[in-house]
């Protein structure tokens, strides 16, 4: 078997030892003569692997009793809409923070629903900033605040949560989330799509706060749209391969010692990569430093034809997937929780010969 160093943005790179359990138990899960992808999703089974990949995420979040978690289907960007389809109206606002492309398509969506207040836009300086706190504004009586904690196209990610603007924070944690603790006290609503930092596509995580969903608006919602109809219940058939692959994942990331352990190890893994790239002007990162991600590392090289032979030199090394996303160009390594410190390690190495032979 020889598997590559995988620099996916999404889906990404998933823990080995995780897909050689799936690959174990896929035929038959744990004697009993199926696959749990051909059981009943109301099963013994499938419902004890639901509910532990639930308590696993709430114990690995550190969150309260106050929070609900749902495995729905449609991606983050159905959340999109259903955030604000539950919670706006005509008479309502929400403060949204437009820090790049998935912010934006979040706000466009919002507006079919409700008011929305921009409290920050970096579109002018092309995302490449992430606001300070005095940088942003915020609507009065506002329902919430959205934000995209990490913008995978752009390679820029919120270091500590924004100012709340004394309303909870909703958030699009799609391409960060599980790398690191959150201060759950501040959120009302967070999700993620799974493909990037906790399994493979086709359910998006959702985790909302009872008190916060109180302020659900009172007009009708379409059923599956309700977030009402999901929690303790399984209101029709979930994604169970994906959810199952995500309780191994969380299983995986206790077994590495939890959220703390991956902030050092993510914090390793980027500060080798970025501190190659910053070593003369070869190589220019795209963003400002103090905006830079932990999760997606852009660049770019002196020409489009220098990264065009970049990216094929990096294929021949087994080095795949770093191609910078369609509608920005450059480089681009994604390096998630389950990207290997080897990978990035074998990545920062061929750089370096290829800054020798070119520079
Ligand atoms: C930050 C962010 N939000 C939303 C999305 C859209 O997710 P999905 O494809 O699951 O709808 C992506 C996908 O890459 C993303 O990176």
């Amino acid at each position: 078997m020889k598997r590559v160093h995988n620099f996916s943005a999404g889906p990404a790179t998933l823990p080995l030892s995780v897909l050689e359990k799936a690959q174990s138990e896929l035929v038959e899960y744990r004697g009993k003569g199926s696959s749990l992808i051909e059981m009943s999703h109301r099963g013994v089974e499938y419902t004890e692997v639901n509910e532990q990949a639930k308590s696993r995420l709430i114990s690995v979040l550190g969150a309260d009793d106050d929070w609900e978690v749902m495995f729905l289907q449609g991606g983050a960007s159905t959340q999109f809409m259903m955030v604000a389809h539950n919670f706006l109206n005509n008479e309502r606002t929400a403060n949204y923070i437009d820090t790049g492309a998935w912010s934006a398509k979040a706000i466009k969506e919002a507006k079919l629903f409700g008011n929305v207040h921009t409290a920050f836009s970096g579109k002018e300086g092309n995302y490449s900033h992430i606001p300070t706190d005095s940088e942003l504004t915020f609507a009065d009586d506002a329902v919430y605040t959205h934000f995209t904690s990490n913008n995978t196209i752009f390679g820029t990610q919120f270091h500590t949560e924004p100012a709340t603007g004394g309303v909870p924070l909703v958030c699009d944690a799609s391409s960060d989330f599980l790398s690191r603790p959150l201060d759950m006290e501040k959120y009302g609503l967070i999700y993620a799509g799974a493909q990037k930092n906790l399994g493979p596509a086709g359910v998006t995580v959702v985790l909302v706060r009872k008190s916060f969903l109180e302020k659900q608006r009172t007009e009708a919602i379409p059923t599956i749209l309700n977030y009402n109809t999901h929690i303790n219940n399984l209101f029709n058939t979930p994604p169970v391969f994906s959810v199952y692959m995500v309780n191994l994942v969380l299983e995986w990331i206790e077994e590495k010692g939890g959220l703390n352990a991956f902030v050092k190890m993510n914090d390793e893994k980027a500060n080798l990569l970025y501190g190659e790239i910053d070593r003369d002007d070869f190589y220019r990162g795209t963003v400002e430093n103090d905006a830079r991600s932990k999760m997606n590392v852009t660049f770019r090289l002196g020409s489009e034809e220098l990264e065009k032979t970049f990216l094929s030199e990096a294929a021949d090394q087994h080095l795949v997937a770093l191609k910078g996303h369609r509608s920005v160009g450059g480089i681009r390594a994604s390096i998630y929780n389950a990207c290997e410190r080897s990978s990035v390690q074998a990545l920062v190495d061929f750089m370096k010969a290829f800054r020798t032979k070119n520079g």
